[in-house]
């Protein structure tokens, strides 16, 4: 199959992109002596999951106790639940996944802790547990010092739960901008204190796992780190570049559309909030949904649920109902969750098809 044959809209990805992207972040874990741990959310899909292990990940993170069923399929043997497993129906899929994989969760209470503690004990497993800590993003994670000391303390105590370290996610970091360097260097003096406080108290943290596609190319700068989970830097997109992580060069995955209307100094696309997501750009004031690739002038400044509107009022190539255009989505990992199926191309041919397992799994 060709891409020209394929319906629209759709998710594509270069492959031989996708690839190098793989193998640069895994010779960088590999030569920083850093576990790489790719976050799935990015596509959702077993078929790459296994591509990831293939390449030198170590194993894989999930958000969802229902994701990190479906990543079971990857033939994964270590999965880690970076989010706080809350919940009965939860609990029993952890057990569940516990049997088939090691597991670590990372959380942030000893009211998350406990009931894995007594799930697991009834279920005769062992689950791995890392304590979250908050190093700016103000979304989950104690703060460091005293309340990661008391979270650390009583997670060591719980049964059938091993204590292995400790998490976070710099998901404040968008940019290396002024205030992105200076984030940056609070981080890494929060973690080396944090890691101290936690040894002189004779606390060892086996793993410290962070990191993310905007800080990956920095991981061997932030002290103790030894575990990263970037998720979008498998495909890139539009906020990757302007973290300054990536160039447009490194982005795999573009949204195939095709023009359906037509007016002077405008053109309508096949696809809108269903198929782009309304996620906006980084942290700029910037309100478009994409970049048209063979339009750069163009603006894609609105979108209803299955409309994309761009105005070509600086653009000088004409497009007519029917012409296809390809369009570098803002931010991909909400894209790919919209669609059933992603599209694997080299050169014109689509090779590849990977249905988007874990699309939908929210619990
Ligand atoms: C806990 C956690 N770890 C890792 C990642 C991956 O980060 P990135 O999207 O920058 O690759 C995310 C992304 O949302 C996350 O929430």
């Amino acid at each position: 199959m060709r891409l020209s044959d394929l319906d629209t809209p759709a998710i594509i990805v270069d492959l031989d992109i996708m690839e190098r992207n793989l193998r640069k972040a895994a010779d960088y874990a590999r030569s920083n002596g850093l576990r790489l741990r790719p976050h799935t959310k990015t596509h959702k899909s077993p078929a790459l999951g296994r591509r990831q292990l293939d390449l030198g990940a170590a194993g894989l993170s999930v958000a969802k106790s229902t994701e990190a069923e479906v990543m079971l399929q990857s033939g994964t043997s270590d999965l880690l639940l970076a989010y706080p497993v809350i919940g009965r129906q939860k609990l029993q899929r952890l057990t569940e996944i516990a049997r088939r994989s090691a597991l670590t969760v990372s959380l942030d209470s000893l009211a998350a802790a406990r009931p894995i503690s007594d799930a697991a004990r009834e279920a005769g497993v062992e689950i791995g547990v890392l304590a979250e800590v908050d190093v700016g993003l103000g979304r989950v994670g104690v703060q460091p010092g005293d309340e990661l000391l008391s979270l650390v303390s009583g997670l060591a105590r719980l049964p059938h739960l091993r204590w292995r370290g400790i998490a976070f996610y710099p998901g404040h970091i968008k940019e290396l901008d002024d205030r992105g360097r200076a984030d940056l260097e609070t981080l890494r003096s929060t973690l080396f204190d944090t890691i101290r406080h936690l040894e002189q108290n004779s606390l060892h943290p086996e793993i410290v796992s962070g990191g993310s596609t905007p800080l990956l190319w920095y991981s061997h700068t932030i002290p103790g780190m030894n575990e990263i989970r970037p998720g979008t830097y498998i495909f890139n997109d539009r906020n990757t570049v302007y973290s300054g992580a990536c160039t447009r060069a490194d982005c795999a995955a573009t949204i195939l559309a095709t023009v359906v209307s037509t007016a002077p100094g405008r053109m309508i696309i096949d696809g809108g909030s269903k198929t782009f997501s309304s996620d906006r750009l980084g942290y700029t004031a910037d309100v478009t949904w994409g970049e048209i690739l063979e339009a750069p002038h163009a603006r894609f400044h609105k979108m209803n649920e299955e409309h994309g509107y761009v105005d070509l009022h600086a653009e000088s190539t004409a497009f007519s109902v029917g012409d296809r255009v390809r369009v570098l989505p803002n931010h991909i990992c909400v894209a790919v969750n919209l669609h059933e199926q992603v599209y694997g191309f080299r050169g014109d041919e689509v090779v590849e098809v990977w249905k988007v397992e874990g699309r939908g799994k929210l619990q």
